[in-house]
């Protein structure tokens, strides 16, 4: 695999002086340790050799103040099924994944469906950066300078008819390049799903870069969705469909495991996973615990999305 380094990123001037910064902005199958964001075999212990943080953030902070997790961190720590359920595994394994050429389907109840080369998204719609948090459902969690488009663009391009009530995402299916896809355990291919009004929401990127640099393969080049406020197994990588629906998707992780994860698994540390709490979790590079902030901390942006809705109901 090939290490990036910080001295390779972008110069921060080149790239960030163009942000527009966000300021305020199944059953458990028997005997399985099966997990979004845990794989069947153990993966080593969050925080092990290897994963000691480096100074090289560039300085950068999200809204709250926390500082951006630093690079080298974020690619050597993922989630990436289709690639292997070892999180340290994932980095060098990723690279064998062929991102370019690529192309993203918008299709179903729109009037104007279109396939697009992912250079063209990047060039149709101007970059941005988020700063954001990332809290798996596991436990952990970690600060992403992401730089992508809000989905929001995408879509009203799309023009979206009015039966459209879903937006389902589906990751690229081809097990020849994705050896995690000849695992029948798992339905393959990965998709994911957002009620119409939360895929419109600002907050809701799709990302195509981080740190400055198009996004690395283990992080789910060469196009992602990030939803903060939302467990990270929500924010789709390698996405090559995006569809809308009537009816509300069946995720990857919801047909895996019901009872565990529900379609709308927003970060809620009221809400406990029926095996472990949500009430604290690991930011990835510090000793010790912090409490979950609900909705990841973005409840000021996102919480009328839910108003009078029951969030243990609809976990
Ligand atoms: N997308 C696909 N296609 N396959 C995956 O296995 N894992 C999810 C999510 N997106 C996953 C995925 C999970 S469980 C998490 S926590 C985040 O990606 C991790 O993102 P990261 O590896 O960039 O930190």
């Amino acid at each position: 695999m090939t290490k990036i380094h910080s001295s390779e990123i972008t110069p921060a001037g080149v790239y960030f002086n163009r942000r527009s910064f966000m300021k305020a902005a199944g059953a458990l199958l028997a005997g399985s340790a099966l997990a979004a964001c845990m794989p069947r075999t153990p993966s080593p212990a969050e925080g092990a050799a290897g994963l000691t943080p480096t100074p090289s953030n560039l300085g950068l902070t999200d809204e709250l103040g926390n500082p951006a997790t630093p690079l080298d961190t974020i690619l050597h720590y993922n989630n990436y099924y289709e690639v292997t359920d070892s999180k340290e595994g994932v980095a060098s394994l990723a690279q064998k994944l062929s991102t370019d050429p690529w192309a993203v389907e918008v299709t179903g109840l729109v009037r104007n469906p279109k396939t697009y080369a992912v250079d063209d998204l990047n060039s149709r719609f101007t970059p941005e950066e988020r700063i954001y948090r990332l809290r798996c459902v596991e436990g952990w969690s970690m600060v992403i300078p992401w730089q992508g488009f809000p989905l929001a663009r995408l879509l009203r391009e799309a023009e979206p008819m009015t039966s459209a009530k879903f937006v389902k995402f589906t990751t690229l299916y081809d097990p020849k390049q994705l050896r995690g896809q000849a695992d029948h355990f798992y339905s393959w291919p990965y998709i994911e799903g957002l009620r119409l009004d939360e895929a419109e929401h600002d907050l809701a990127i799709l990302a195509t870069a981080l740190y400055g640099q198009p996004l690395p393969k283990q992080d789910g080049a060469p196009i992602r969705l990030v939803v903060p406020w939302k467990y990270g197994f929500k924010s789709i990588k390698a996405i090559t469909r995006i569809e809308l629906v009537e009816e509300q998707p069946v995720s990857f992780w919801t047909e895996a495991a019901s009872n565990e994860y529900g379609f709308y698994s927003n970060v809620n540390p009221e809400v406990p996973h029926p095996r472990w709490s949500q009430a604290s979790e690991r930011r990835i590079g510090e000793l010790g615990r912090r409490p979950t902030l609900k909705f990841n901390g973005y409840a000021d942006e996102v919480g009328q999305l839910y108003a009078g809705m029951d969030l243990v109901a609809n976990y």
